[in-house]
Formats: structure tokens, sequence, C-alpha cells
């Protein structure tokens, strides 16, 4: 039996009941096999999740990049560790080695260090999908600096907030980004952006589409002149297991976004780890994931994950739709993709498109098929099976989170049966339990309720970043002892579980975690709004998308109404980003309320959806008349 690689079915039982039973001899192995540790670990787990404090391998030395480069130099140094495929077709794919990749991270890391970052120095880096966003990362991880990747389709007001919140002492851009057919200042943003920031000392700018735009001068520097002077070797900075690693901002129902902080050496095992069975790694695969490095999808399984097994990992610049929808199938067959990790979003809006996309393509390369981010459905999950895989590859539906780090529930492709809309089997070392509303966990299979985790897994975020009290409010508070997901899940008769979707106040649009509580408040920042309330509804390509419920001031003065939305909107996009845009608005006169205050969502989600035949019970409502109201205008 390998911990490490699972073949078949048999093995997982035996290897899960071999992770809950003894979860550190289990993790003590997979650590001590397959990875480089300067030191070994004095103790593999402590945790106590009424603090919460979780320590994996504490004591041990590493460096995470050790693992990712250095460890591949001798075997495999000339294999490409990171392949390139630009937003045009025409722009030739790049195939950065694992030699060449260890040498553009050693000058990065040694730029960073002569414009003073520092170990434990919060870095954020704002940039489109090139190799310098990958390769940035892992100069901050070489040194010890800790990353704070900002998906670069957020907003300047999204992007200061988030330099504010972890006090970043630089920032990485580049001079503009390609998208489909568009370019995207994000200078630009940046320069906005830190108007409202104070402790960033220096900007670096990658070139990408060599626009002429303004530097700062002593603040802002091109990049390339000082990685062509630096040195291209850089010794690895030697971290504790449970130094971190980065910080990744996720919204939250309320309030400002959460950074949360994932550490070294847990991450590391759990990402490499889950890499190697969920994608069934083999040496000579060619693995690509369609996500932004922005998401955590990116950061375990484009880069952390495939780089630590010295895989061969995709990072794709462009759009699905550029030049046309077939882009993506054109890149599997051009580089002969046997893993592709998509969203269901995409997935949905490819399967609306002519087939001819889909059929004019050698899609036989492809071994397995993978999705994330969203509930899939069972429409979407056949044609991706029929079209995309032609009924031979396993669907991995792989259910995690920001915070999770990695992978929690999904498939191990050839061993467990799939199921549509099912992520099936946790993986080992994590053990689920579905709670009732009273707190008590519902035993036995065919069953419903909201999932949390019992035990600690090695790539769990350790906190949230200069909160430790909301990480415990957040996730450790609602249930007792047990890490709650904010999901609701259900359990089948053979034990497979089917994630139904968030139980609190996130909306996932297109695959994307969107807080109603931020977006109300960018709309109620408008001067003629009052108030404003979000809810999700069902979308057929986005999943969920917005529906927002916008009560006027009484100025007296009627504006046109189309006019508002539009300045709704932008100021949506403005604060957060053009995907929290909402896709209907309502001007109501009133928001169904609680005597307490608190607007019933529940009501309003029901109007949204169109399912009013059931509202349930309105008579607790301290204005009910207002529900006939909204009913008779609903969008
Ligand atoms: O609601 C779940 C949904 O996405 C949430 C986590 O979002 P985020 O932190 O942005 O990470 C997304 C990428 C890992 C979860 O709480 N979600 C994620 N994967 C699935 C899913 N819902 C259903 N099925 C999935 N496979």
């Amino acid at each position: 039996m390998s911990n490490y690689h699972i073949k078949h079915l048999e093995e997982y039982f035996q290897v899960y009941r071999k992770s809950v039973r003894y979860p550190e001899v289990f993790w003590e192995e997979v650590a001590e096999e397959h990875f480089l540790w300067r030191k070994k670990w004095d103790k593999v787990l402590e945790w106590d999740f009424s603090k919460p404090e979780i320590k994996w391998f504490q004591g041990a030395k590493l460096n995470i990049t050790e693992n990712c480069l250095d460890k591949h130099l001798y075997i495999r140094g000339d294999k490409t560790a990171i392949l390139f495929e630009p937003n045009d077709p025409k722009e030739e794919a790049q195939h950065i080695t694992y030699k060449q990749l260890h040498e553009k991270v050693c000058r990065f890391a040694n730029v960073l260090k002569s414009k003073g970052i520092q170990k434990g120095d919060r870095v954020v880096i704002y940039l489109p999908m090139i190799p310098e966003l990958a390769v940035s990362v892992l100069a901050c991880a070489r040194i010890g600096a800790i990353h704070s990747v900002v998906f670069a389709g957020f907003s300047s007001t999204a992007l200061s907030t988030r330099i504010n919140d972890c006090q970043a002492k630089m920032v990485i851009t580049s001079d503009g980004s390609y998208r489909g057919g568009k370019t995207i200042d994000l200078k630009g943003i940046v320069d906005e952006g830190l108007e409202e920031c104070t402790t960033v000392e220096n900007v670096l700018v990658a070139k990408r589409i060599n626009s002429d735009i303004e530097m700062k001068s002593g603040r802002d520097h091109w990049l390339q002149p000082l990685l062509d002077e630096a040195s291209s070797e850089c010794d690895a900075e030697i971290m504790d297991a449970e130094d971190p690693l980065f910080i990744l901002y996720t919204s939250g129902s309320t309030g400002r976004p959460k950074g949360m902080l994932h550490t070294t050496g847990g991450y590391m095992v759990y990402t490499a780890y889950t890499f190697k069975n969920v994608f069934q790694y083999k040496e000579n695969d060619i693995y690509w994931c369609t996500a932004d490095i922005g998401w955590i999808t990116g950061h375990s399984y484009i880069v952390y994950g495939p780089l630590a097994n010295g895989a061969t990992t995709v990072m794709f610049e462009g759009v699905p739709s550029y030049p046309d929808y077939g882009r993506f199938w054109e890149i599997v067959q051009k580089h002969k993709i046997t893993q592709f990790y998509t969203a269901p979003t995409a997935i949905r809006a490819l399967a609306k498109e002519n087939l001819d996309f889909v059929n004019k393509y050698d899609l036989s390369s492809l071994r397995i098929l993978g999705t994330v981010g969203e509930p899939i459905n069972e429409e979407a999950w056949h044609w991706y099976n029929d079209n995309i895989g032609d009924k031979k590859c396993p669907i991995v539906d792989t259910w995690w989170q920001t915070e999770t780090g990695g992978v929690l529930i999904s498939p191990i492709p050839f061993s467990t049966p799939t199921k549509p809309t099912y992520a099936t089997l946790p993986m080992p070392g994590i053990q689920p339990a579905l709670m009732d509303e009273n707190g008590n966990e519902i035993k036995g299979n065919s069953v419903e309720g909201r999932l949390c985790i019992k035990f600690p897994w090695p790539s769990i975020a350790r906190t949230i970043w200069g909160d430790h009290e909301r990480y415990k409010n957040t996730y450790f508070s609602a249930f007792e002892n047990k890490y709650f997901t904010g999901d609701g899940a259900l359990r089948d008769e053979v034990g497979y579980y089917r994630i139904t979707g968030r139980v609190d106040d996130v909306i996932i649009v297109s695959g994307h975690n969107l807080g109603t509580a931020p977006i109300e408040d960018s709309i109620n920042e408008h001067p003629a709004v009052a108030e404003s309330a979000i809810v999700g509804f069902p979308h057929d390509i986005k999943g969920n998308a917005l529906y927002g419920y916008v009560i006027l001031k009484e100025t007296g003065e009627v504006r046109d109404r189309d006019n508002l939305r539009t300045e709704i909107n932008q100021l949506i996009t403005d604060h957060i980003g053009p995907i929290a845009k909402l896709n209907k608005i309502q001007f109501v006169p009133g928001l169904p309320k609680t005597r307490s205050g608190k607007i019933m969502r529940r009501i309003l989600r029901k109007i949204a959806s169109k399912d009013t035949s059931n509202l349930g019970d309105t008579s607790t409502l301290l204005n009910p008349e207002v529900v006939e109201l909204i009913m008779k205008d609903a969008l």
C-alpha cells in the first residue's frame, strides 16, 4: 500500500482508514518520503479548535521553493515547468524549464532583496496571468516574504483595501494586461489605489503591453533592467514549517475581505499530496488548470502542488471566448493536455455554443477532467463528460475553499466511481461531519446538514491576518470543536457528499465568492440610495447572478431609473470590480424586516428566483405589506 499514491478503491479505503485512525503517523509518513526538509519536525501536530490553534510539523525547517525547484534540477532540469500560452494564439507559447524557472526566481528574489524586502514583509502582486506572476510568487517564497496576490480584475479600491490590510511594503504589477481583444491599464489602477496607501515603498512594473505609462520617480521601477542586473543565485531562506507563506483575501458575508493566512510546511505537503492523487499525476503529463493565480485554485494547483511534483503546468493568459469559443480545445490539442481543470461556469458558457467549436479539435490526449468553485449542475456535467471527455475521462468534482488550502472532497479518478453533481468522498485525512441547526452531528447516510470538518488537515488556514478573533468567530464558533465551512451538503445512501451551496450570505457568481455586505455598502454610497439588499438567483451560465433591491431616498425628484441602475453598477465596479455587478436592480418602497430589524433575505431570494408559491411565514415581519408590493413589480 502506498500512502502517497492511491491507485484503486480498496487502497483508498485502507489509506483513508489509516489517516483517520492514526493521522499523525499518516501525515508524517507522507511528509517524510516525498519532500526536502532542512530539518525534520519535533512534533507532527498540535491543535486546539477552541482557541483555535493549529500547528503542523512544528520545529521543521524548509523552503517550499527548494521543493518546487531545486529538488528537480538534476532529475528534470530541462523539463518544462511552466508552459505559458499567451492571450493571442499568434504569439508563441513559452516553455520555461525547471532550470530556467529556478534562475528566474533567484534573480527576482535578489531584486526583491535589493529593494529592501525581507523575511516576513508583505508583497502585493497585481499581475495578469503572465510568467512573472508565478515567478514573483516563488521569489517571495524564496526569501520568506509573504505574498498576497490580488486578482487583476479587482478595482483600485479593492486593491488598496488589501494593501492596507496587510500593510504591504511593495506592489508588483505590469504596464497593462491583455484580456481577449481588450487591453487593461493595470498600472493606472495601481496608481489610483496607492493614493490611499502609505506603506508601499516600491512598485515593480513588468512590461507586457508596451504602453506608455507614467512612472513615479523613486517609487516605480521597470522590472526587466533590475532582473538583468541581479545575480542568478539566491540561497533559499530557511523557514519554519509554521512561518507564513502567503495571505489570500476572500469575501466574508460581512465586513472587510478576510486575509486568510497559509503557512509553509503543511500547505506544501497537502497541496502536493492532493495534486498527485486528485489528478493521478504521472511524469509526462501536461496539466492545465484554467484558473487565475489570483485565486486559491491557482496558488495550490497551478503553482505549488504541480511544481512540488515536478509537473508541467500550463499558465493561460487569455479567456475561453477569444479569438473564438474553441480556444480551450485548441490549446488542449496543441499542447496535448492530459488533465484539464476548470470551473462549471466556463463549462456552462461553452456548452451554449456550437459543438463545432469542440469537434474541430483532437481532444484524445485528455485523461482526467476536473471542476471547482461551485456546484456543477447535471446538464453541464453530462456535456463535459460526453463532449470533452468522450465518456472516457473521469470528472473530479473537487470541493474546497480558500480557507482549506487544498481539495478536501473529491473522487480519486479511476478509483472512486463518479456520480454527477457529487464531490463524492473525503480525501485521506479529512473528517467531514454534517450538523443540524441545534449543533448536533447527523450520523448515518441519506442525510443533509451543515458541512463541518472535525479534525485539522495540514493546509488549513491558520488565522485571518490581523484578526484572530474574526477567524475564531467565523469558522470555529458555530459548532463546538469543529471547522464550519459555510456550506450545506448532503450525504447519499453510500456516503457520497454533494455540496448544496452556501448557507450564509456569501453568493457564488461564476465561481467567485461575493459577500452581500460589501456590495450593499457600495450601493448605499449613491446619494439617491437609502438602503439596499442583495440576493442571488439562479442563472444559466453564472450559476448565480445578483439581484439588488434598492430603496431610494425621498428627494421629490423622479430620476431616470436606467441611469440610476448604471450608476449603481458603476459604483460596484469601482469599489469591488465588474464581477460583482448586479444583473437586476429593482427599486422598492421597503424591505421585509423582522421585528429586530433584520432583512428577511429568504423572502427576497424567493422573489428573485420567481419561486413565490410558498413564501413561508411572513407574519413575524414588521412590515408584511411590503412583500406584496415587491412581488408586484418584481423583475
Ligand atoms: O461554496 C463552496 C464553493 O466555493 C466556496 C469556496 O470558494 P473559494 O474560497 O473562492 O474557493 C473556490 C476554489 C476552491 C465553497 O465554500 N465550492 C467550491 N468548490 C465546489 C463548491 N461548491 C460545490 N462544488 C464544488 N466542487
